[in-house]
This record gives C-alpha cells, structure tokens and sequence, in this order.
C-alpha cells in the first residue's frame, strides 16, 4: 500500500507528538537507536527506558543550558521572571528547598475535599458549557475543568477562572514558542505572553496576602515557604507555576483516555457499567498513549551518558513516550491492557524533577471523566473531529475540526 503523507513518519522527534500514531516509530527508536545523536537537529535523544533514566536522574543533565536560564527571545518581562523561578526549570541552589515546599504543598492537598470540589465544579460547567456535549464542547469541559480546580486550590474567585485560563494560554504559548520553535516566536505571541504572566503573577501575589481569599494550596506554599525561608515570589511564581504545569497535560490526559475508549467499544461499554476502571484505565492510556511525549535536558559539563561522550550544553531530549514502549520496562508494551501488571510508566517523569501531583492530577482527570460519560461524550464523532496541537513535546488531542 502506498504510504500517505500522514502516515510517513515523523522527521524528528520534536515533529512526532502531533502525529496521527507516532509510536511504531517510538517503540524502534526505544528498541534499536537507545540514545543516538541527531546531527541535523544538533541534539541527542534519549529513547530506551534505561537512557531515559539516566538521564533524568543524572547530576550533569540540567533542565536549562548554564547560561541561559531563560530562552533568549523570551527576556526582559515578566514571563522570563515567571519561567526563571520555577522548580522544573532550576538547578540551583534555592531549588531544593522550593521544590520541597511546592512537592508537601501539592501532596498534602485533602484528596477527598479535591474529589468533592471538582464534581461541585463539573456540575457547574454543565450549566456554564450548555448540556448537551458535542465533540467540541467536550473539548472546552476537558480544558476547563482540570486547571479550574488548582486555581480554585488557589483561591482564584470564580468570576476570574476564564481570565486566568487566557492569560495561562497567553505564557504557555509564548514559553513554548521561544524555548522550541513551535509554533514559531512573533512579537505579539510574547508581547501577549508577557502580559498574562503579568496578570497571573499580580493576582496570585494578591491572594497570597490575603489571608481570607487564600485557598489552601496557596495557604500551605506560603506557610511552607516562610517555613522554608524561600523568596516571596519565588512561591507567587510556582504558585503559578502549579496551573501552567498540569493545564494542557491535564487537558490532554482526558481527552486521549477518550480517544482510548472511542475507539474500543467494548471496553467503553465496560467502563460504563464499572467506573472503577476509569483509574487502571488511564494509567495504561498513560504509558500507552501519554501526553507528556518528551522532556528535555542540556548537559552543566562533558560527561558521559549511556556510553556517549557529550559536550557541555549539548541538549538532550528525552522521550518519555518512547520508553514506554521499550519492552524492558513492560513486556508486550504495544497490547493495550487495563489490567496489565506491574504496569511502568514515565509519564510523571523521573529523579529530581519528577511530578508532584502523580496522585492529584489523575484523580481530577478520573473525576472529569466520570462526569463526561454519565453527561455523555459523542464518542462516534471524536476520531473524525480529531486533530492535535501543534507542540514539541505534549501531544494534546482537540475535538473541534
Ligand atoms: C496529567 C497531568 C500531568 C502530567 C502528565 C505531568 C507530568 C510531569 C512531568 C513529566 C514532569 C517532569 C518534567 C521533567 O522532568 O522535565 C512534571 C513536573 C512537574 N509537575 Fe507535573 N504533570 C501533570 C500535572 C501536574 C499538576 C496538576 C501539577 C501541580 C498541581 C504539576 C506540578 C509539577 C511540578 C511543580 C513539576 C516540576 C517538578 C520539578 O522540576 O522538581 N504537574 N510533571
């Protein structure tokens, strides 16, 4: 048969999350490449499980290049001040102690109270969306919801949940563009990032200070934090920094668990019958089919890494997806099996960076997705409505062609 442009594979693993079904391709590049440089794109790539692990748990493989904390065309505004403060793109010293503050913050979030929150605000984005939900108002619930409820955790009032969704938007895009090339940088998409970061910035630092707004994620990284002795905003920042990081990969985790089931019948009807397996379901949508394709690192010196000699700020990326699929990590890791065994994914990472809401982002994706199949989800219609965004390393499904 003759192979069409989209089924041609992607050209660099950077092109591969947006792809129709990137992942024969993962699964040869884990199994027979392991960690090879790409010389066209100046990068190497960390495929297999074991150099994926290596990488994420070695001391010379940073998040940012040494001396340049903040992408070039992003600076002087107050997205670069944002981007330079978070924990997932530090290595310095005032990380450690901020990362353990956002890590017991995060984690000592009450999951019984998150569960009651986020079916309290899916009921209302009923009323807010308009019942029923076709394909695209299934995309508008799936980006909502998740991201609403850590600005809730906030204390976000309601009345500002569509602005902040914007202004997240607006730095996403603009991180996103000046860090990757994609989509490609113009002045408006960072002039537009620099003015949500802005008012993301402005809003949490004003909730912070005020005891009777503050929600209780927002209380505990300021208790913490001051017990911590951290830098003021250096918390405003990650508190911000809690929305931009799970907002599109919580968004995504719906809408391919989705996908997982429109395009399996008989387990949708099974998972009707028993919500119980929405949660082994989307783990194995997460190793299977997950959002979080790929990382990246860029070396603090020469070293070694898996057997390769690499140069001081040589950028590494490393593909979460592909490990995945490496058979060392899970056999038969193309069979899709919710009740597969000792299941092993990447998906919330790995060592020093990895996620610290392993726990509560899932169990808020569990709960929308609950919500969307007892509402109704036109599940007939997705596969022809679907299209991905455009990103380097997320692969995030819209239902809105
Ligand atoms: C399905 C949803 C999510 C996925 C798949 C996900 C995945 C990841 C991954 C892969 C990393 C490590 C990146 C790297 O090593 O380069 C990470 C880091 C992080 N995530 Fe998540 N995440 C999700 C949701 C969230 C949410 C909801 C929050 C906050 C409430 C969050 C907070 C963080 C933070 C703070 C880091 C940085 C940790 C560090 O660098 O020390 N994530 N996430």
């Amino acid at each position: 048969m003759p192979t069409t442009v989209l089924e041609a594979e992607p050209q660099h693993v950077r092109a591969a999350p947006p792809h129709p079904d990137p992942y024969p391709w993962y699964g040869r590049l884990a199994r027979e490449r392991g960690f090879f440089r790409d010389d066209a794109n100046n990068w190497w790539v960390a495929a297999s499980a074991a150099a994926v692990r290596e990488v994420l748990t070695s001391d010379v493989c940073l998040t940012r290049p040494m001396h340049e904390r903040v992408p070039a065309g992003l600076r002087d505004g107050a997205a670069a001040d944002i981007f330079s403060r978070l924990v997932r793109l530090r290595d310095d010293q005032a990380r450690g102690p901020l990362k353990d503050v956002v890590t017991a913050a995060v984690r000592n979030i009450d999951l019984r109270q998150l569960a009651t929150l986020t079916q309290a605000r899916a009921n209302e984005l009923d009323a807010e969306i308009g019942l029923p939900f076709d394909a695209a108002k299934t995309t508008q619930f799936m980006f909502a919801l998740p991201v609403q409820i850590v600005a809730l955790l906030l204390g976000v009032p309601r009345e500002r949940l569509a602005d902040v969704m914007g202004w997240l938007g607006a730095y996403g895009a603009a991180a996103a563009a000046t860090g990757t090339n994609i989509p490609v940088p113009t002045a408006e998409i960072i002039a537009r990032g620099h003015q949500g970061a802005q008012a993301l910035f402005d809003l949490l630092r004003n909730l912070k200070i005020n005891d009777a707004e503050r929600g209780p994620l927002l209380t505990a990284l300021t208790n913490e934090g001051r017990r911590a002795g951290c830098d003021e905003n250096d918390i405003v920042a990650n508190a911000v920094g809690t929305m931009i990081q799970g907002y599109a990969a919580m968004a995504s985790l719906i809408g391919l668990t989705l996908l997982a089931l429109a395009r399996r019948p008989e387990l949708r009807a099974q998972v009707m019958a028993d919500r119980k397996l929405l949660r082994p379901l989307i783990q194995e949508v997460c190793r299977f089919d997950p959002t979080t394709n790929s990382t990246f690192r860029f070396m603090a010196r020469d070293g070694e890494i898996a057997r390769h000699t690499l140069r001081q700020g040589e950028m590494i990326i490393v593909m979460l997806a592909a490990a995945n699929r490496d058979p060392a990590l899970n056999p038969e890791p193309d069979r899709f099996d919710i009740a597969r065994a000792d299941r092993k994914y990447l998906e919330f990472g790995a060592g020093p960076h990895a996620c610290p809401a392993d726990k509560l982002a899932p169990l808020i994706v569990e709960i929308a997705l609950d919500h969307l199949l007892t509402r109704g989800v036109p599940f007939e219609k997705l596969e022809a409505a679907l299209s991905y965004a455009p990103s380097g390393h997320i692969r995030t499904p819209l239902f809105n062609r």
